[in-house]
């Protein structure tokens, strides 16, 4: 039997990270928590309540206002979230959204009261948590810490297919560029920038097969369980 452990899964936008964290909870009956939809949930309340992100008192309010949850989805298996006791898990995937979250995921009020909660989530253990500092702030002694990361135009492709189902009026380029400007956001902020921990294992999934992907973590996971 394998020990409960906390496993970080950090890196780049759209490099499959919540593909993989989702594959490993279901093969070890852990938990998977999606940082990144907390800063999204929070993107979607500023949106909609016009919250002006460059005045603080006006964040601290409105964060008074924002709670968040995850419950499972029954059928999925996979837990979603809830802002103010509305499922937002696909709202939340809009471009709308994807535009504005990393400039609120930069706020350092916003971080701290995502990683109070994130860091309350992992106290029992067994738990896939990932974002862009799961293994560096949020969890820096987990016990197995991945840093995934895949080819620019791999990541384009893989997102544009995702978001093009939901909006065929797309372009690709759109796509491109929003992934450009959140990978310079996300790892120049001052707050917590995306950063490879010194401790992680670096997953280039460029060119692996699902399976395949699942089949090193696990491997590091027995490694590291044993
Ligand atoms: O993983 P994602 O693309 O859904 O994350 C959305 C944004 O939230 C991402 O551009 C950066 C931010 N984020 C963060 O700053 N820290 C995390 N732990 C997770 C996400």
């Amino acid at each position: 039997m394998l020990k409960n452990i906390i496993i970080s899964i950090d890196g780049w936008s759209s490099c499959g990270k919540s593909t993989l964290a989702k594959q490993m909870a279901r093969a070890l009956g852990y938990v998977y928590i999606d940082s990144g939809a907390m800063y999204r949930a929070i993107t979607l309340y500023f949106i909609r309540h016009q919250v002006n992100i460059n005045d603080l008192s006006a964040v601290e309010q409105a964060l008074n206002k924002v709670e968040l949850s995850f419950s499972p989805n029954h059928k999925s298996g996979h837990s979603e979230i809830y802002l103010n006791g509305e499922n937002v898990e696909y709202v939340i995937r809009d471009l709308v959204i994807a535009e504005k979250v990393s400039e609120v995921a930069a706020i350092g009020i916003v971080r701290s009261f995502a990683v109070a909660q994130q860091q309350a989530m992992g106290k029992q253990k067994g738990i896939v948590m990932d974002g862009r500092d799961i293994g560096t702030v949020v969890f820096p002694d987990a016990e197995l810490k991945i840093f995934m990361t895949a080819d620019m135009d791999i990541r384009v492709q893989r997102r544009y297919q995702e978001l093009y189902e939901k909006n065929p009026n797309i372009t690709i380029e759109e796509v491109r560029k929003n992934l450009a400007h959140r990978d310079h956001i996300d790892s120049t902020r001052e707050i917590s920038p995306l950063r490879q921990a010194a401790d992680a294992l670096v997953l280039d999934n460029s060119h692996l097969t699902m399976q395949e992907q699942l089949q090193i973590a696990l491997n590091w996971v027995k490694e590291r369980c044993l």
